[in-house]
């Protein structure tokens, strides 16, 4: 036997051997440590932000950070970069596929409206997803409305109104392709410091195909919103958004929720606005805190709008667009009065307390 050979090739083997074990090694180091600058930047204009950073600014997750709730996570407040922000965390049941998650990063990045709020950039992580907006500081419209003592006046909520119409119709006719919200409602309108309303929660937003293309797809939305008639027939086109869009100006209007068992004259606030109308007349349904502070033709012209957005047939509501037209229209007509051009009904505007940083 040859045992310088025999040592020779075992010197060969376990060297390569070696080599071998060393090569997994790496693999799995760089798999474990993947280095940041290997990773999906995003959109331009978006920013990634670092796990840490994230888990430094909101004290891990702490609770006293929490500043919402609902279907897609928790919702914190931080200050990252010395600006302050909503991050917000997706849940388990909500974290989507790393390609689903990045499609809506990069969705999201292409919306830029006064009217939508802006996400300025997000975080991903070994179970963890997360989008990061700028913070609305007036909360949303929900606890402004229905759960604090003071009331909004008419010109604010006639500013709200105007303010999700623009963002809607931007949505619908100069985002291509466009895109349908799909769960229009006061807690997905947040307001910032000055209570200018900016649409949010874009969760199961979808991109239509082709402009008011039908697209079938699962009803999905909230009761009380949702079009009846897309819930009949799956077809979603932005009149469903419109349909809940007509819900919130009637909310904005009467003080009522859209759908309320305590209602004793109609637990639904379309057949309840419809009925109460035609038999008592428009003032019988205009939120009774607003007094006679309110420019009453103006109103009355929003109830019917409302009324039409709401109707059951997509068909016969109007375009995103034309309510935009009514409602702009509308505040004009406010703005000349107040400046005493007009010399319809007089109202006082906006409170004080109304504009106050907080809430
Ligand atoms: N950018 C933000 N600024 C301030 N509060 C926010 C912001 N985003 C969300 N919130 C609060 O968190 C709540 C839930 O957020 P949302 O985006 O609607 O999440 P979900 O998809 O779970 O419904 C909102 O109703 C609002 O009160
Ligand atoms: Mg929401």
């Amino acid at each position: 036997m040859n045992w310088k050979l025999v040592g020779s090739i075992l010197e060969v083997g376990a060297f390569l051997l070696i080599m071998v074990l060393l090569w997994f090694l790496y693999k799995w180091y760089m798999k474990s440590t993947k280095p940041f600058e290997d990773l999906w930047y995003g959109p331009e204009g978006v920013i990634r932000y670092h796990v840490e950073d994230i888990v430094t600014a909101t004290d891990n997750f702490h609770s006293r950070h929490e500043i919402g709730a609902g279907g897609f996570g928790k919702v914190y407040y931080a200050v990252l970069d010395g600006k302050e922000v909503a991050i917000k965390r997706a849940n388990s049941s909500s974290i989507q596929s790393t390609s689903g998650f990045q499609n809506e990063v990069v969705l999201l990045s292409r919306l830029h409206h006064v009217n939508l709020v802006c996400l300025l950039g997000f975080c991903e992580g070994e179970g963890i997803q997360i989008l990061v907006y700028e913070y609305m500081s007036n909360g949303n419209l929900f606890t402004m409305l229905f759960k604090r003592k003071t009331s909004l006046s008419g010109l604010t909520r006639l500013d709200i109104a105007i303010g999700v119409a623009h963002g809607l119709e931007y949505l619908h006719t100069f985002v291509g392709p466009p895109v349908i919200h799909r769960d229009v409602k006061p807690s997905n309108v947040l307001l910032d410091n000055n209570l200018v309303a900016k649409l949010s929660d874009f969760g199961i937003s979808k991109v239509a195909p082709g402009f008011d293309s039908e697209m079938p797809t699962r009803p999905c939305g909230t009761a009380g919103y949702i079009d009846p008639q897309y819930v009949l027939i799956e077809q979603l086109t932005s009149a469903s958004d419109v349909y809940s869009f007509g819900v919130v100006l009637l909310e904005l209007v009467t003080g009522h929720k859209s759908i309320d068992n305590a209602r004793i004259d109609g637990q639904n606030l379309v057949e309840w606005v419809a009925v109460k109308l035609s038999s008592e007349g428009p003032e019988s349904v205009v939120d009774k805190r607003l007094g006679n502070d309110y420019p009453k033709q103006i109103f009355h012209d929003i109830i019917r709008l409302g009324l039409d957005c709401a109707t059951f047939k997509s068909g016969e509501r109007p375009s995103m667009k034309a309510a935009v037209t009514i409602l702009d229209a509308c505040r004009w007509s406010v703005a000349t009065d107040v400046l005493g051009v007009g010399g319809a009904v007089r109202f006082s505007g906006r409170t004080d307390e109304e504009t106050e940083k907080g809430g």
